[in-house]
């Protein structure tokens, strides 16, 4: 797998060996994103190894590929956040772009030279999102796999190029590939620059909770345990060449989530500098060229895999703060002077 270190990518390790339990190989270039300390607990599990690396560095994708003979590659490497990709999105072409297109195309020769057996059981998963598919008017309906692409941020336009590359290398050389287009995901080990974390953070520190415009703005939430089984669904049932969407059809406006947290948070920290947590909610500038809406009609997945989501929103968030409450060291961690220099630049005005 690529990109075990961040977010998802770590729920997605921790998961694996729990359940499939077979061996895991972990290429990270870990970014100001991937962080060791997610996959602490599991450092000397020898089921696991961890390569410190860039999916774009060919010599190193080609030789670690000879020599860990995977089954499957998982592909999660990116750069992620959209606020970072208006600031600079040059890492962002990078990465999502030019990386996925080296890592393909050394999987690509990788998987060539498969015997017969091995070279129609090997798999290329690719993990894509929901935001290739642009932004909803209230009324439309929500986003299915036949959807035409039409990304709007620079990051969702790298990831778009990149699911067209992932498609391409199927319909042209027949590469055994699979998409999934995901909604947007919460829980343990994100990192505090995304809004529900940094929605928790603030909030209990008792400064203030930015929301973008008028906070209408509407996400379809998914817990990142649910994400990790979807994806495995689609890894061991998943039809070649086929994409998947991926969502808790759970739409939410940005206001309610936060509120949601604050509640929480009024309930368990009562003591915090300030209380009703909810006082603290801000808006700020909004986000340029800001989506308006994502939804996902997640019934093709329900339907073929048999795929659903385990948590509801109210126990997801709830298990979510009860985490990040619990995990102060990790807090402290990752929000280090990077990140600090990040929140300055982002909310100066
Ligand atoms: P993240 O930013 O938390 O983690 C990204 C990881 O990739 C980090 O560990 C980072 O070090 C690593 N990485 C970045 N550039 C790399 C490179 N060049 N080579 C090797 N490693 C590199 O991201 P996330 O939220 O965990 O998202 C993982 C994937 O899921 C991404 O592809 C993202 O587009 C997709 N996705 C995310 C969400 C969401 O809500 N977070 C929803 C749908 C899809
Ligand atoms: O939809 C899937 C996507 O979800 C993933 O592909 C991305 O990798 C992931 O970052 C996420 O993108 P969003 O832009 O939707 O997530 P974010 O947490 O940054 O923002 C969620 C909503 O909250 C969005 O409407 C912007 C708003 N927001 C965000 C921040 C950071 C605020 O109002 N205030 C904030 O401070």
């Amino acid at each position: 797998m690529t990109g075990g270190a961040g977010f998802i990518g770590s729920n997605f390790v921790l998961q694996w060996l729990a359940t499939e339990g077979t061996p895991v190989v972990n290429l990270d270039k870990l970014t100001y994103a991937g962080n060791l300390g997610n996959l602490q607990e599991i450092s000397a599990d020898s089921r696991y190894s961890f390569v410190h690396g860039d999916i774009g560095d060919r010599k190193l994708v080609s030789d670690l590929l000879g020599r860990s003979r995977p089954r499957a590659i998982v592909h999660f490497a990116a750069e992620s956040h959209v606020d970072r990709s208006i600031h600079g999105p040059d890492d962002f072409v990078r990465t999502n772009v030019n990386g996925t297109f080296g890592l393909l195309e050394e999987a690509r020769a990788y998987w060539t030279e498969l015997g017969n057996e091995d070279k129609v059981r090997f798999r290329f998963l690719h993990v894509s999102t929901d935001e290739v598919y642009g932004s909803l008017k209230p009324e439309e309906a929500a986003f299915s796999e036949t959807t035409p692409y039409s990304p709007n941020s620079p990051y969702s336009a790298t990831k778009a190029a990149s699911d067209h590359l992932v498609r391409a290398y199927h319909h042209t050389y027949g590469m055994p590939v699979l998409t999934t287009n995901c909604s947007n995901n919460y829980g343990p080990y994100q990192f505090p620059e995304k809004l529900i974390p940094l929605t928790i953070l603030n909030a209990m520190n008792g400064k203030a909770i930015p929301v973008y415009g008028d906070g209408k703005n509407v996400r379809d939430w998914l817990y990142v345990a649910d994400h990790c089984d979807a994806i495995r669904a689609v890894l061991s049932r998943g039809k070649v060449g086929e994409t998947y969407n991926v969502g808790g059809r759970n739409e939410k406006p940005n206001l309610e989530i936060v509120h949601a947290i604050c509640s929480i948070l009024d309930e368990l920290r009562p003591a915090d500098p300030v209380v009703p947590h909810s006082k603290l909610i801000t808006y700020v500038v909004d986000r340029p060229g800001h989506d308006r809406r994502y939804a996902m009609d997640t019934r093709k997945i329900e339907r073929e895999l048999k795929w659903q989501p385990g948590e509801t929103f109210e126990s997801g968030i709830r298990k979510t703060v009860e985490w990040y409450l619990a995990n102060e060291t990790w807090i402290r961690e990752v929000t280090s002077g990077h990140y600090r220099e990040w929140i300055a630049t982002q909310y100066s005005v």
